[in-house]
């Protein structure tokens, strides 16, 4: 029996590699940046668009302010936007300059921050209703784990949300900081379209 296999047209396999298409040029930026820096980028590649979606869920316009921790490319500010919420109630905080020239080219009208996140509480006035972390908690020395989810929690709102994806089999915050900090955990399905394959984990105040 012979099966016949659909092939994408030449002009079209060269379309989605051309070298000038957006995603190639996000995927050579994260690449050179990871090269620069690796322990600050820790990742292999920028998060799916599928992974995007799933830290994104039940955002829309009506939303309130909402912040991102390590936008990187901007894979999640895309989404996050993709979702309704006004770009006026968005802010970004991230450290490499690279991306940060990147994201505010990229996102016109959303607030982007050359600071830690582990400042934010310096930057922004509590009432955040979500904080979406596409950092690589799990890399970082604990204190600054710490310090990072607590700065997330100073500017929520009581009934705010930090969201948070990790690669590894267990919640990216070990039990004691959740007990710390008084926080309930929502664990999500696993996301098989990422690489690697990454879950999604909801924080709220218990
Ligand atoms: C794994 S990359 C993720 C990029 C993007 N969120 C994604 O999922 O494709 C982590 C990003 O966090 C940024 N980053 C690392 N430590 C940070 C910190 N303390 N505060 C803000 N951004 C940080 C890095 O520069 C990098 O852009």
């Amino acid at each position: 029996m012979t099966t016949r296999r659909r092939m994408m047209p030449r002009s079209s396999v060269s379309t989605v590699f051309a070298s000038s298409s957006p995603l190639a040029d996000d995927l050579d930026l994260f690449r050179r940046r990871l090269l620069q820096n690796p322990r600050q980028v820790s990742a292999i590649a920028p998060s799916s668009r599928t992974l995007a979606r799933a830290m994104t869920m039940g955002l829309g316009p009506a939303s309130g302010r909402v912040v991102e921790f390590g936008p990187g490319t901007g894979r999640f500010t895309e989404a996050i936007l993709a979702r309704g919420v006004p770009p006026a109630n968005l802010t970004l905080f991230e450290l490499d300059e690279e991306f940060i020239q990147h994201l505010r080219a990229r996102f016109p009208g959303v607030t982007v921050l050359q600071a830690g996140a582990e400042a934010a509480h310096e930057y922004l006035w509590p009432g955040v209703q979500t904080v979406v972390s596409g950092l690589p908690l799990l890399s970082m020395p604990e204190p600054l784990r710490r310090a990072i989810v607590a700065a997330a929690f100073r500017i929520l709102a009581p009934r705010g949300t930090y969201v948070q994806f990790t690669y590894g089999p267990r919640p990216p915050l070990p039990p004691d900081i959740i007990a710390a900090l008084g926080l309930r955990v929502n664990k999500g399905h696993q996301i098989w379209a990422n690489l690697p394959p990454a879950r999604v984990y909801r924080f709220r105040r218990a």
